[in-house]
């Protein structure tokens, strides 16, 4: 047995239970001074404040700084070939993310590189990718297919996340997003790729159990609302379960459609309308935002405290990928949320944590300090969570540990 005693904690902050939170509930974080937790075989076993009444086992001294639970990343598109640092100097002239797709560029681009690449390759260099999230502070997250746009290329990218699940220490969450784009091929066929689609890649993905969620790209010049509907529930028919990147750049209709089919997850949700607001309140969808995206994009902020206040529970996200966001840092992500979305520190902890486990169906076994949860913690350079969220560009994760080992620091 292994076990594993952290001490002298300045403060523990979580957010409690297993279940996404909303309203004044999500910023209902517990706090505790002077605190300790112990671990068994990678599980949280008892924590307290105080004087710890365990004594055996490994010891860990927190030396009175901050203790959050690991922070879960609930929305990437890890697995990609190449990058796209030849899209700065258009962005610098202000030619639109559509316009560069549009062109055959942006996500065209990267389908390029990524077919190009073998399943070993893409592997390879999300698990730096997976290196780097774990030293900032990120121990769960999630990662979708989209790059491949045809059955056996997206299948190569499902099967590189099942591979990085199996050997990294992250855990990794696997969501098929063949509907990310209109792939070259059928650039005058929507109807063939739609059936492509529905008929076989979803079909293959469920079938071989490399995926738990089906994702959209419902945006003007992508899928209409119509198309991801149908997209969305033949996965739901395969038993996967639906997510939709909706109200990125125009509103046409994704909110309203996640809270109708009831989407575990919308995401981005930079325009979102207020019907789409209400939609998701009343289909028990979470609000999947993504602030580091709208800054890159450099676009607006996606309406939070509005969502909050509608009892829509808020988790936020990195949205890692080559073209709108080439970023992993989920510290910035919750600066981003504090500064932008006017989110409270309490609030942004349960969003890069509790929140965003609910939101890829991980919220039974992390997101939160609970007993019989896996002891995915981060010690932090800070002495409290408003620390945390203020300071800026720095990486403040002194030591990370997953299942009650230290990964880093
Ligand atoms: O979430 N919006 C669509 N997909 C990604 C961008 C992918 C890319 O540009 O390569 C996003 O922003
Ligand atoms: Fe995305």
């Amino acid at each position: 047995m292994s076990s594993l005693l952290i001490r002298n904690i300045g403060m523990l902050a979580t957010p409690e239970g297993a279940q996404a939170r909303r309203g004044a509930q999500q910023r209902a974080v517990r706090v505790l001074e002077n605190a300790w937790i112990y671990t068994e075989n990678g599980e949280i076993i008892s924590y307290g404040s105080g004087t710890p009444p365990i004594t055996m086992g490994d010891k860990l001294d927190a030396d009175g700084r901050l203790v959050t639970p690991g922070l879960v990343d609930a929305h990437t598109h890890l697995i990609f070939g190449g990058w796209r640092q030849n899209e700065l100097a258009m962005k610098i002239r202000n030619v639109p993310y559509l316009e560069i797709l549009a062109a055959g560029g942006g996500i065209l681009s990267t389908v390029k590189a990524t077919r190009a690449a073998t399943e070993e390759e893409l592997a390879a260099k999300a698990s730096a990718a997976l290196d780097e999230m774990l030293s900032f502070g990120t121990t769960t997250c999630e990662a979708k297919s989209g790059y491949g746009l045809n059955k056996s290329e997206e299948i190569k990218q499902l099967r590189a996340i099942k591979r990085l699940n199996r050997e990294h220490p992250m855990d990794v969450v696997s969501t098929f997003m063949g509907a990310h784009a209109l792939p070259p091929e059928y650039k005058d066929d929507r109807e063939g790729y739609l059936r492509l689609l529905c008929e076989e890649m979803i079909p293959a993905a469920a079938k071989a159990n490399l995926a738990r969620f089906c994702d959209v790209f419902c945006e003007t010049g992508v899928f209409t609302a119509e198309e991801s509907r149908r997209i969305l529930e033949t996965g739901k028919e395969y038993g996967l379960i639906p997510k939709i990147h909706a109200d990125e750049i125009d509103a046409i209709g994704g909110s309203v459609l996640a809270g109708e089919i009831g989407a575990v997850s919308a995401e981005h949700l930079i325009v979102c309308p207020d019907e789409g607001i209400s939609a998701m309140a009343a289909g028990g969808t979470i609000a999947c935002l993504l602030p580091a995206t709208s800054f890159y994009l450099n676009s607006t902020y996606a309406p939070a405290r509005k969502m909050i206040e509608a009892g829509v529970p808020v988790a936020l996200a990195s949205d890692f990928n080559p073209g709108s966001c080439p970023c992993l840092n989920l510290q910035l992500v919750m600066n981003l949320a504090c500064l932008k979305y006017r989110m409270t520190p309490e609030e942004v902890l349960t969003g890069v944590t509790l929140n965003a486990a609910a939101a890829i169906g991980m919220a039974d076994r992390v997101g939160s300090i609970d007993r019989a949860k896996q002891a995915d913690l981060v010690i932090w350079d800070a002495p409290d969570l408003n620390y945390l969220c203020y300071r800026l560009g720095s990486n403040l994760a002194r030591t990370v540990i997953k299942k009650g080992v230290v990964q880093h620091g």
